[in-house]
């Protein structure tokens, strides 16, 4: 559909807003410790009470689990850990009863080693599957993003296989047509089902450089990354797995990992619109270089550029999909905000991306306000991102000091079971669960929450249901004040007569906050706040609330309390 920027309402994924489930530990319904589809089939109201229109569900398919699921041994099957195809069914259809979309992992990049595909591949030169993979006789010097270098001697086949991420998860060779056409019928198997999307898992990583040319030698794990990023072919490739999307009018959101906002757009914008969204990463490096692994104090400045970087480019051409977590980055209070202010700092931090222009994304746990987990050995981790960069990086430091940068940088951190109540192992499951529990599970839980008007849930409930009231804040146009400012975020969305106002405290103090010139004069009534007391935030109120005029802030308060956030919404006559 050609997006002319006024067609907002006709592009149904728009006023959405999306919840994340990585199943394994999202609910256990059958009793072995490891969640599944029955324990999902269970939490489906609790997901819809959120707010949220849509689920994407990590992969659910067979998987040896070298990954987790990103490395697929069966694409048209779902994992007996997590159930059968039927129960999935049972889950589709329930969902949408609800009103729930659901959107699954199309992960294409790269399958198991455990795949039949790869099985027959690594047999030899001569059978079918054998250009299904990439082989050669000579390694160039590219490092994998997970596990040294890129390539793996398979001596059964006599060559070397290239695996961008894990050993276990060898490249397809997507310059192969009938590669792409097993793409296509994977993508019909499910969209007959009643699927309504995918998720494109690094979706740009498919198309490879003719010749695989060495990578510059001093970027270690991503040297090859010039090469295999927005490949020669990528578009090409990306327009056929398009019109199958077009036959069945689903949404498409690719994984974009260190994709520019310039490369983006061609994804994303124009005749040759490949993708309705991109997870950019720009704005998941506040505190951090290219990987999750080099860690730098978290910068504001750093953090505000990306998100106006986006919200400009994509403004009237395109559409952003917004997220501050998901199972691939630590917790975002632990990064961004502070444990210590866990509440102002979760509640904060949700105001700070959910009124942005853009489609959000909620992380199982994230509307709880989940924080990292500190682990006591290395042996605890089951990441194989986590456990190649502690036995890579920095050996020379101590244990203590290693430890340290695994749990501000784990992804394990996101995969800790859910946290349901004060039960033991936090209501996940009645067995021992496959992974730690985050042992505030006591304090930080959906059962404590639900009581709590003031929680961190209860507050995202209200963001979801203010951005799903107005017009304004799904498709107005974005505009950020004072962005060098180094304690808070200020950005405006506008549409027509109405404009609101969002401003957002990342600081530990009370800070000073500056009224953009012209909004002095003008009433505004503050419609959220997320500090209880005194802002007379009642829930199920929003509208009816005391106005208040916001040069009141700037007069009579002046500040804003750490990690205060507000919303105002003004009319403004023309
Ligand atoms: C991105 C996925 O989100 C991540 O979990 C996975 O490890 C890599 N792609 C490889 O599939």
């Amino acid at each position: 559909m050609a997006d002319t920027g006024k067609a907002w309402d006709n592009n149904w994924y728009r006023h959405m807003s999306f919840y994340q489930i990585w199943v394994r530990s999202f609910a256990d319904g059958n009793g072995d410790g490891i969640g599944d589809l029955y324990g999902v089939y269970d939490k489906l109201e609790y997901v819809r009470s959120l707010g949220v229109d849509g689920i994407w569900f990590s992969p659910l398919y067979p998987s040896p689990n070298a990954d987790y699921g990103y490395d697929i041994s069966d694409y048209r099957d779902i994992h007996p850990e997590y159930g059968t195809l039927e129960q999935f069914q049972k889950v589709l259809h329930k969902a949408h009863a609800l009103g729930l979309k659901v959107i699954m992992d199309l992960v294409v990049n790269h399958t198991s080693d455990e795949h039949p595909w790869f099985l027959e591949s690594r047999k030899g030169k001569d059978n079918p599957y054998s250009d299904y993979y990439i082989w050669r006789d000579k390694p160039n010097n590219w490092d994998s993003l997970f596990e040294g270098k890129a390539w793996e001697y398979d001596p059964v086949r006599g060559q070397y296989y290239l695996h961008l991420f894990a050993k276990k998860q060898p490249d397809l060779n997507m310059d192969n047509p009938k590669v792409r056409d097993e793409v296509k019928a994977i993508m019909r198997f499910w969209l007959d089902m009643g699927v309504d999307g995918f998720r494109e898992d690094v979706i740009n990583f498919i198309s490879k450089k003719e010749g695989l040319p060495n990578g510059l030698p001093f970027l270690p794990a991503v040297n090859g990354m010039p090469y295999y990023k927005d490949g020669p072919h990528i578009h090409e490739y990306m327009a056929e797995f398009r019109e199958v999307c077009r036959e069945y009018d689903c949404i498409q959101i690719g994984e974009g990992p260190m994709t520019t906002v310039q490369s983006a757009m061609k994804y994303l914008t124009g005749e040759q619109k490949s993708l309705d969204m991109m997870f950019s990463f720009d704005h998941m490096m506040a505190d951090c270089l290219y990987t999750e692994y080099v860690h730098r104090p978290f910068s504001l400045v750093k953090l505000k550029k990306a998100f106006t970087r986006w919200q400009k480019a994509l403004d009237g051409k395109g559409w952003n999909a917004l997220y501050l977590e998901n199972h691939d980055h630590p917790r975002v209070i632990s990064r961004y905000g502070s444990e210590h202010y866990w509440r102002e700092s979760g509640t904060m931090l949700a105001v700070s991306y959910l009124f942005q222009q853009g489609t959000p994304f909620i992380y199982q746990g994230q509307e709880i306000g989940m924080t990292n987990i500190r682990l006591r050995s290395i042996e605890d981790y089951k990441d194989v991102s986590t456990r190649t960069n502690y036995q890579t990086y920095h050996l020379k430091d101590s244990i203590e000091r290693r430890l340290k940068r695994i749990h501000l940088s784990s992804r394990d951190s996101a995969r800790t079971p859910m946290q349901w109540d004060d039960d033991p192992n936090a209501g996940f499951s009645a067995a021992k669960p496959w992974f730690s529990v985050n042992p505030n599970y006591r304090r930080v839980n959906v059962a404590a929450e639900e009581g709590e008007e003031y929680s961190i849930l209860n507050f995202y409930r209200r963001c979801l249901a203010l951005r799903k009231s107005s017009k304004t804040l799904i498709c107005g146009k974005y505009k950020e004040y004072f962005p060098k400012d180094k304690n808070i975020y200020m950005y405006e969305r506008a549409l027509g007569e109405v404009r609101y106002l969002v401003i957002c405290s990342f600081a530990k103090m009370p800070v000073k906050v500056r009224i953009p010139e012209g909004y002095a004069k003008i009433k505004g009534q503050m419609v959220l706040c997320n500090y209880p007391g005194g802002t007379q935030i009642t829930a199920g109120d929003l509208r009816k609330r005391a106005c208040r005029e916001l040069n009141l802030l700037a007069a009579e308060h002046g500040m804003l309390r750490p990690y205060e956030a507000r919303v105002y919404r003004f009319r403004v006559k023309h």
